[in-house]
């Protein structure tokens, strides 16, 4: 499995996965504006690893403030946070990892700077390792869901390249895989990014995992036909309700599982939920540019002047989500009560 994201040396590398799978090449920051081009641009991508990227961005920005004096350092960092903050406004890890990265730097406020600086690379470092972690005591938990003989879909990438490593739900088919249940997978190509086609089928052939890719489009024709037993997608972000924002796309797929009678899961690590979402209504879907849209590649398909809305999420209500798959356990609806019991 090839890492997402590294230190080497002084600087932060990470896979570009614009290239993927054509090339593996690797994009190398040297300072914190480089990371937040990285997530802007999609060079990395995938709610936890943008925030395992932040937190190793906020590193190396701690790394370039050149000042002795501690209350100083905290007002530069805690700025370098907020353009941070910005890069993508939709995956709640990002802020998860900004607040993290800036309540150590308050908790060192007594402490020299050079210690401060020090302390943020290994706790990016550590978010990194826990992250892997995670995914794999998740992936343990949502095997379970999984029948001994099973054909799953999914719907973008939400596997070792969307996180420290691994994956979620990619981590919840490699765990069903590891513990000998027969699985075939059905990616969705994942317009317009092709997430699936070039990152998902990479992934899963590099285990020996079976998988078919599929234009979205065929997902409820599949179903309909009973060649899909269970769904697993990613999180961006899901509200205190249960709601669940992911890629676009995913809120059709789950309506047709709901039509079809097909179990609906969500796997993500608990720094994917937000309580102080009520609902998803609240979560910011990231629009992102037309070109995305009316390009294949370089090439222009469109008619020129064409208009095109281009939203990168979309919400799932909680209705259509059979159970929430994380790191400490599976919970079922309604989440609103489980989601309550699950955080601090
Ligand atoms: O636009 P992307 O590629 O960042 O979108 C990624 C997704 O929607 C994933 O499903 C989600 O981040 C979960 S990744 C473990």
């Amino acid at each position: 499995m090839i890492p997402t994201i590294e230190w080497d040396g002084q600087y932060v590398r990470m896979i570009d996965q614009r290239k993927l799978p054509s090339r593996i090449e690797w994009y190398v920051c040297r300072g914190y504006r480089d990371v937040i081009k990285a997530i802007e641009k999609m060079v990395i991508r995938g709610a936890p690893a943008i925030g395992v990227a932040a937190a190793m961005g906020l590193a190396l920005g701690g790394f370039s403030i050149k000042t002795k004096s501690t209350a100083a350092f905290m007002d530069k960092f805690k700025k370098m946070g907020q353009k941070m903050l910005l890069a993508r406004p939709t995956a709640v890890n990002l802020r998860w990892a900004v607040e993290r990265m800036v309540g150590l730097v308050e908790r060192m406020k007594t402490d020299p700077v050079d210690e401060i600086k020090s302390a943020l690379k290994e706790e990016s470092e550590k978010i990194l390792a826990e992250d892997i972690e995670i995914n794999r005591r998740m992936g343990l938990n949502g095997q379970e869901l999984v029948p001994a003989k099973a054909t799953i879909l999914t719907h973008c990438n939400a596997g070792s390249l969307a996180t420290g490593g691994y994956g979620t739900a990619l981590g919840v088919i490699r765990a069903a895989h590891e513990k000998g249940k027969k699985i075939k997978v059905i990616a969705d190509e994942t317009r317009p990014w092709l997430q699936g086609l070039r990152l998902t089928a990479f992934e899963l052939m590099e285990d020996g995992i079976p998988v078919s890719v599929i234009a979205d489009n065929a997902a409820g024709s599949l179903m309909r036909q009973g060649m899909i037993d269970v769904v697993v997608t990613g999180a961006d972000r899901i509200a205190a309700n249960g709601d669940v924002a992911n890629k676009i796309g995913t809120y059709q797929v789950a309506v047709l599982a709901k039509a079809n009678k097909i179990p609906f899961y969500v796997a993500a690590p608990i720094s994917t939920i937000d309580q102080t979402t009520r609902n998803g209504d609240m979560i910011p879907v990231e629009e992102r540019g037309g070109d995305e849209i009316f390009r294949f590649g370089k090439k222009r398909i469109g008619p020129e002047g064409v208009s095109v809305l281009n939203p990168a999420f979309d919400i799932t209500p909680a209705k259509y989500v059979s159970a929430i798959i994380t790191e400490k356990k599976v919970i079922r609806p309604p989440f609103g009560r489980g989601i309550k019991a699950l955080l601090p």
